[in-house]
């Protein structure tokens, strides 16, 4: 959440911050500021409350100054209303300080009372501005913006990352990171700093992450790094696979129509190079794991949101190939239960961004727990598989849209490949198995192109439904978190009460919300599967429909049994029954999308939401 930028080098920085902004947006879009270090050597600011095109609209018809030396944020409030007074950058020392923060300062009440009796005034609500006022005080006595900032996050707790620049320091910006992500971009003559690399991309493919509790000074020449106790670091680099026009939306109405027009490419990156047309797995990153000789007895997912159901299908698929007990949990509810992790147990987060807080904890608790840790991530350098002992790549390319899409189904193929990778390693996935699902997986791109092509179709349904006021999903099996997914997205985006039940718990409770006109999705297994789950759900088809429940199935193409029943089918083609969900679920992204659509709302930027949640 908040997303921040820095610059120093030959650019006009209002240029390079504000493009900055513009694709961090999605971190947070309640307010946006920018500070400048003017080439008179004075500090210019502007910050305004609202969309980053309110501050670009400003600063348009006033540009700050050439200066190329600035910092930059976009806001997702935490501690006061989105208001001009509470957007970063927060000012100090007579306005020659600028500084930005992504987090929350924990000890803020006691270090602003601390402030507030020295004589101090606080022009914001915001826990960050105690930092601002902290770091002139400590520039006063060491006369260096390093010294000063390695100072002032001694006496923080909680989470931070902040970016300075100081009028009596030209040319250089300072950084620190605690519980925050940071990133360096690497350039010639010029330096970057940004809470992920899609804020300096188009300029720079090098990068460095910064480690917890470090400090990082740039300068147009130079990066140093030091540990929050002042020893000298040396980050290791690596290079971004993906240039700037992969997060460009290219044509595209909006980011998720697009990332949603990209879930075949995502699953097919995510395949390659991976499973071979035997169906062998090879995964050399998770060789760590059993260093040793060490074995994996039981596996416990963690993650929040959308990346839940994912891990959900995931925990289906490898405890079926693998024989291995799998669990999954939402991060938050597994750090604060004292669960029993140890040697043995494999800790597997998900994580689109490898930021989301609650899940980086969650990593934490169960490495000092002594449980192995992997991570199922989409963003190079991002803390979470940094932290973690092995990190499992998703190559869903940069996900913009607030709403996860494409990240989702590589996040599925990601685990369903760690499934097959356990079950051979331990010999319980046989070589017919593993073949039969490399012909599934080969097929899956063209099958998923055939899902991204019922859009109109889709978007025709989501225009005569408008006006619902609650749409219920109904999935058994793999088709549960696929109904949990669809609800999701709807509440995310529609801003529409939405709720995914198991179908077998209709009996138990969810039938009675069923009133006539009730809209209700059903994700129908296939009638080909050996279990009889078909006739199970066809059966609560009926059971709804007779109470006046309006049925849209998702249903495999030549199921007749469920024609009579449903006022509306959509035909997915013919897979196996763990490709199914993948399938099933783009209609259910194309519908929250199109629905919010129709109730013309923001689609990419959903009010509340932010991308990547870094504070508890
Ligand atoms: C936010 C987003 C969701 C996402 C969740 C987890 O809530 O709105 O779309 O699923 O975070 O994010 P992660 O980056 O950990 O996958």
């Amino acid at each position: 959440m908040c997303g921040i930028v820095g610059y120093v080098g030959m650019r006009a920085s209002q240029d390079v911050l504000m493009g900055g902004l513009k694709r961090l947006e999605y971190r947070g879009y309640d307010s946006a500021g920018v500070a400048i270090l003017s080439t008179d050597g004075g500090l210019l600011a502007h910050k305004r409350a609202g969309k980053l095109s309110v501050l670009a609209d400003d600063l348009d018809s006033r540009p700050l100054s050439s200066g190329t030396t600035g910092i930059a944020h976009t806001r997702w409030a935490t501690h006061g209303a989105p208001t001009d007074a509470n957007a970063h950058p927060h000012l100090a020392d007579g306005g020659k300080l600028a500084l930005i923060h992504n987090g929350i300062i924990e000890n803020f009440q006691e270090l602003k009372a601390e402030l507030v009796a020295g004589g101090e005034e606080f022009l914001s609500e915001t826990d960050s501005e105690v930092a601002a006022l902290m770091l002139a005080r400590e520039f006063r006595t060491h006369s260096n913006l390093t010294t000063a900032m390695q100072a002032v996050v001694g006496k923080l707790e909680g989470a931070f990352t902040l970016l300075a620049v100081h009028t009596d320091a030209p040319g250089v910006v300072v950084g620190a990171r605690r519980n925050s992500p940071l990133v360096v971009g690497l350039g010639d003559g010029e330096n970057f700093l940004g809470s992920d690399v899609a804020a300096f991309v188009a300029y720079t493919q090098k990068a460095l992450a910064l480690g917890q509790d470090q400090i990082v000074t740039i300068t147009p020449e130079s990066v140093s790094v030091i540990t929050f106790e002042g020893d000298p670091v040396t980050p290791a680099e690596f290079t971004i696979d993906w240039d700037a026009s992969a997060a460009e939306k290219g044509g595209w109405s909006s980011f998720m129509a697009k990332e949603i027009s990209e879930e075949p490419e995502a699953v097919a990156n995510t395949l390659r190079g991976r499973l071979g047309a035997d169906g062998v797995v090879t995964l050399p990153e998770l060789d760590v794991l059993f260093a040793g000789d060490a074995t994996i007895s039981r596996i416990i997912f963690i993650a929040c949101g959308t990346a839940a159901y994912a891990a959900m299908l995931g925990a289906y698929a490898i405890e079926k190939w693998s024989g291995i007990p799998v669990s999954v949990e939402l991060s938050h509810e597994f750090r604060y239960r004292d669960p029993a992790v140890g040697a043995g147990t494999l800790v597997v987060s998900v994580s689109q961004s490898g930021e989301t807080m609650d899940t980086l904890m969650a990593v934490r608790y169960a490495a000092e727990k002594g449980a192995k840790t992997l991570s199922i991530c989409n963003t190079q350098g991002a803390t979470i598989p940094r932290e973690s002992d092995a990190a499992l790549y998703t190559f869903a390319g940069p996900e913009v849209a607030v709403a996860s899409t494409k990240a989702f189904l590589s996040q599925v193929v990601a685990s369903y490949l760690l499934g097959m990778y356990l079950g051979q390693r331990n010999g319980v996935l046989g070589e017919s198995e593993s073949k039969k699902l490399a012909d599934d997986f080969d097929a899956l791109p063209a099958q998923l192109e055939e899902m991204v092509e019922t859009g109109p179709r889709i978007k025709e349904l989501a225009g005569w439904m408008a006006d619902t006021r609650s749409v219920l999903y109904l999935g058994r099996h793999v088709g549960y978190p696929v109904a949990l997914e669809g609800a999701l997205k709807l509440k995310e985006l529609a801003y529409i009460h939405a709720e995914g039940f198991a179908a077998g718990e209709l009996k138990h409770g969810p039938i009675a919300l069923i009133e006539p006109g009730q809209i209700v999705f059903v994700i129908v297994p296939s009638p080909r599967d050996p279990s009889s789950l078909h006739s199970k759900v066809v059966s609560n088809i009926q059971e709804i429909r007779a109470r006046g429940a309006r049925v849209i199935a998702i249903a495999e193409k030549g199921d007749a049994a469920v024609l009579p029943f449903a006022d509306e089918v959509i035909q997915i083609p013919l897979a196996s029954s763990f490709m199914e969900p993948l399938l099933a679920v783009v209609p259910l992204h194309i519908f929250g999308m199109e629905l919010a659509g129709a109730k013309g709302l923001d689609i990419d930027q959903p009010r509340n939401l932010a991308k990547s949640v870094t504070v508890e």
